[in-house]
Formats: C-alpha cells, sequence, structure tokens
C-alpha cells in the first residue's frame, strides 16, 4: 500500500476528547516539527480551541497542525480526512456507538488505523467485517493500542520471544500479576464500560476467552475469576478486571504468533490474604454487575466522571505502573517447566490516560515512520485486524523503551 505522498504521517479523530487531547499533548511536547500531524472531529470550535490552548501551551504556530473536519454519517467526509495522511488515531468512544465508521473509512481510504478501544464485543464484529478486506489490502487495523491492551500484549510476546529464542521452548501459560497500578478513570471510559457491560449480558460469548480467535484455533482455556495462592509472588491472586480485554487480545496474538499449544493466559492482581483477594474479588464482580444494569446508570453518573471529564493533572503525573509476567514453559514428557519471569512497565504517569495516550501515539507512529522495519520482521502479519503484538511486535516495544516504558526478563527458574 502506497501512503508515502500523503500530507500528513498522522490524524487524530476524537482530538477534543479527554484522551485524544493528552495524545495532541504528547505530540506537541514530543514530537512538534518532526511529525506532521492533523487533528480531526466534528466540531471546527472544539478543535479550533484545542488548536489554541496547544499551541500557547506549547509554544507552536497553530496553523502547523490543520483542522480537518469529519462526520459519521457522512463516510465521504470521513475519507477524505483519513486519505491524507499514513495512519489514523481514533480517541472517540464509546467505540459500540462512534466506532464503526471510522474503521471503515480508514479502510477505504487505505490508512493504517489504532486505537484505545477496550470493548471487545465492538472488537469482534471488526474481525468479521473488516480482517480479510484490510489483509487483502495491506492495511493494519490495530484496536486496543493503550493500556487495554500493549502491556499485557506486548509483555506475553517478551516472554514468549525469550521462551523461543533463548530456550527453543514454546510456552504452556502465561501469569500476568498487575503488581502495581495508580491513576484514575475518564468520563469516557466508565461511558465505554457500560455499553460493554450492557452488550456482554446480552451475547453468549461475553466470558469466552476466544472472542478474537478463529474458531477452529480455540482451545480449552477459561477466564480466571476464583482466587488462589501463587507461590512465585508469595501472594494471593484473583481476576484482574482488564483481563476480559486483554486476555482475548493476547489469546489472538497467540493466534497469529503461536507462543503454544493450548496456550493458557491470565491476568491477575494480588492481595496479602485470602480475605483481601475475596473483598477485591467481589468488588470487581459487583461494579461490572452494577454497570451492566442499564437502569442504574443515571445513579452511578451521580457519583462517577461525565464524558469529557478524567483524572487531575497531577494524578495523571503521579501515577505508574508495573505488571510482572510469569510464564511457564511447554514441557512434552513430566519435566518441570521453567519459568521465565518479566516486568513491564511506566513510572512517568498513570496508566489509562498519559500513559495510555502515550502509548497508542508510539503504536501510530510505529506505522507512520516504521514501516520498513515492521514488514522486514517475518512474525509479523502485514495487513488485517491485528494485535499490537502480532502488528508491531518487538518494533513497538523499543520504541516504548525509548520513552521509558520498561519490558526486562528478570530471570529462569
Ligand atoms: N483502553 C484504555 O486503556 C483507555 C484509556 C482511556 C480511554 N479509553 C477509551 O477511549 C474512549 C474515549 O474516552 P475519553 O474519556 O477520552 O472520552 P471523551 O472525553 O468523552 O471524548 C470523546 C470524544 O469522542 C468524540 N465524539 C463523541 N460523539 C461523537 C460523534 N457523534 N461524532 C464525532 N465525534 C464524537 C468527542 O468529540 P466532541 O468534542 O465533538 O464531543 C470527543 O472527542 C472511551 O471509549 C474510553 O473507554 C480507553
Amino acid at each position: 500500500m502506497a501512503t508515502t505522498a500523503r500530507p500528513f504521517h498522522l490524524v487524530l479523530w476524537g482530538a477534543t476528547g479527554f484522551t485524544g487531547r493528552l495524545v495532541a499533548e504528547h505530540l506537541a511536547q514530543s514530537y512538534q516539527g518532526k511529525v506532521k500531524w492533523a487533528i480531526a472531529g466534528r466540531s471546527r470550535d472544539r478543535l479550533e480551541s484545542l488548536r489554541l490552548s496547544l499551541s500557547t501551551q506549547y509554544g507552536f504556530d497553530k496553523e502547523d497542525v490543520p483542522i480537518l473536519l469529519g462526520d459519521l454519517e457522512d463516510p465521504q467526509s470521513l475519507r477524505a480526512a483519513f486519505s491524507q495522511a499514513k495512519v489514523v488515531i481514533s480517541t472517540a468512544g464509546p467505540y459500540l456507538r462512534l466506532g464503526t465508521p471510522v474503521v471503515d473509512a480508514a479502510v477505504h481510504a487505505g490508512t493504517h488505523y489504532v486505537d484505545i478501544t477496550g470493548e471487545i464485543p465492538w472488537v469482534t464484529t471488526l474481525v468479521e467485517k473488516y480482517h480479510e478486506s484490510a489483509r487483502e489490502k495491506g492495511i493494519r487495523l490495530i484496536p486496543c493500542c493503550a493500556y487495554d491492551s500493549v502491556p499485557s500484549d506486548l509483555g506475553a510476546l517478551l516472554v514468549a520471544k525469550h521462551a523461543q529464542e533463548k530456550l527453543g521452548k514454546k510456552l504452556a501459560s502465561i501469569t500476568t500479576v498487575v503488581a502495581e497500578g495508580k491513576g484514575g478513570v475518564s468520563g469516557g471510559t466508565i461511558a465505554s464500560g457500560m455499553e460493554i457491560a450492557s452488550q456482554s449480558v446480552k451475547t453468549d460469548d461475553g466470558r469466552n476467552v476466544y472472542a478474537l480467535t478463529p474458531r477452529s484455533a480455540w482451545g480449552r482455556d477459561a477466564e480466571f475469576w476464583g482466587v488462589k495462592w501463587n507461590e512465585d509472588v508469595h501472594k494471593y491472586l484473583t481476576g484482574f478486571f482488564m483481563q476480559v480485554c486483554n486476555n482475548r487480545v493476547v489469546h489472538r496474538s497467540n493466534y497469529f504468533l503461536s507462543y503454544g499449544d493450548d496456550f493458557r493466559y491470565e491476568e491477575t492482581v494480588p492481595a496479602k490474604s485470602w480475605l483481601g483477594a475475596q473483598a477485591i474479588r467481589a468488588g470487581v464482580l459487583g461494579f461490572g454487575l452494577a454497570l451492566s444494569q442499564a437502569w442504574l446508570h443515571g445513579l452511578l453518573l451521580r457519583f462517577l466522571p461525565n464524558p469529557g471529564q478524567g483524572p487531575t493533572r497531577e494524578a495523571m503525573l503521579g501515577g505508574h505502573f508495573k505488571h510482572i509476567v510469569l510464564a511457564k514453559t511447554q514441557e512434552e514428557d513430566g519435566t518441570a517447566p521453567t519459568t521465565i519471569r518479566a516486568e513491564v512497565g511506566w513510572n512517568h504517569g498513570d496508566p489509562g490516560y498519559w500513559g495510555g495516550s502515550r502509548l497508542v501515539l508510539e503504536a501510530a507512529l510505529c506505522l507512520a515512520l516504521q514501516s520498513d522495519a515492521l514488514d522486514a520482521d517475518p512474525q509479523l502479519q502485514r495487513g488485517g485486524l491485528l494485535t499490537p503484538a502480532s502488528g508491531l511486535g518487538a518494533t513497538l516495544i523499543d520504541r516504548l523503551r525509548a520513552a521509558d516504558f520498561f519490558f526486562d526478563i528478570k530471570k529462569e527458574a
């Protein structure tokens, strides 16, 4: 696909939202003058005021960041905007409601696509509608490029590559332990959580870890929501709420990259005691149940952030996260598996917003600036509805390391 002659590297759709603005800030702070980008959305006034505020804050000429308008009801307007860039970043959610016309236009315009969704019921519809056409056209469509699911997906890739390249082994399983996480939540995320929870209770596959994997490749893995002791971290573990997105993405990556046969993946949070783990579990399941009840949404929104709102700057910049990734090798003959331990994280901001907006930006820049490196990696898919690991792989890990994220193999035992 030839996108070399396009005027912009990136177009940022949904720039006026809470997270969209943060992506624009990272661009202005770290890449102004090096990357050509435009902001896009439905309201000229709101885009103009964003551009003015960014150009004042970061000291650039506002005309250097053009405004492109689009309307979800008018496919031509979106195609015209997206055909001017190599990559579209979409931060406009809930995606179940707002996302499909954007992906459709990206496919028609021959433009690579990344977003920050965690809405798996929506991503399943994209696999069906767009995987084949994007694969044929050589367009990489990569949803879930923020905290959902880059650290999880690339953490799994890191240990799987280590097992294959250093030990000559496949993996039987990975347990990701979300050891540290400090941040907040935005109104857009709450709105999306309500959409997903309401949708999941209506569908049969709400708990299927293979929701993004072709049926012929399904194994025996199941979502973990219990409580158990883990000897490697010496803690009780229970299910992490974001595994409902992350484990499906990691399984799609395993489908493309073959980490292991009947490979298992679980994502957990640690607690000091069995009782503490049970309390976390009850809180997560209770909150999920409340989000799934449409009649409760009005009441919840009186206490939770509304669309456009999010954590304070102080809360975001004071945040951080760390995942411990524990992989067990696949052994044929009853030999004890080797455990590979890795750590993935960031110490420069919260995972969901300041961190997540940097993650999606680096994913987009990988596509815009490093297509040769991506095409040279024989393990990567060149088009289709992909995951961060299967579409961007080690090239994205390297870019993120350069932005001070850590991806470290700690030990084998
Ligand atoms: N996975 C993760 O780790 C992660 C992290 C953060 C956010 N998210 C997700 O990102 C999404 C955005 O969150 P947020 O808090 O940034 O949301 P937000 O502040 O409510 O922003 C929503 C954006 O969507 C745009 N939009 C709304 N309706 C539109 C329409 N009909 N046509 C065109 N644009 C429209 C808004 O534009 P206007 O200004 O014109 O209204 C705004 O730019 C949510 O789905 C959230 O779950 C995910």
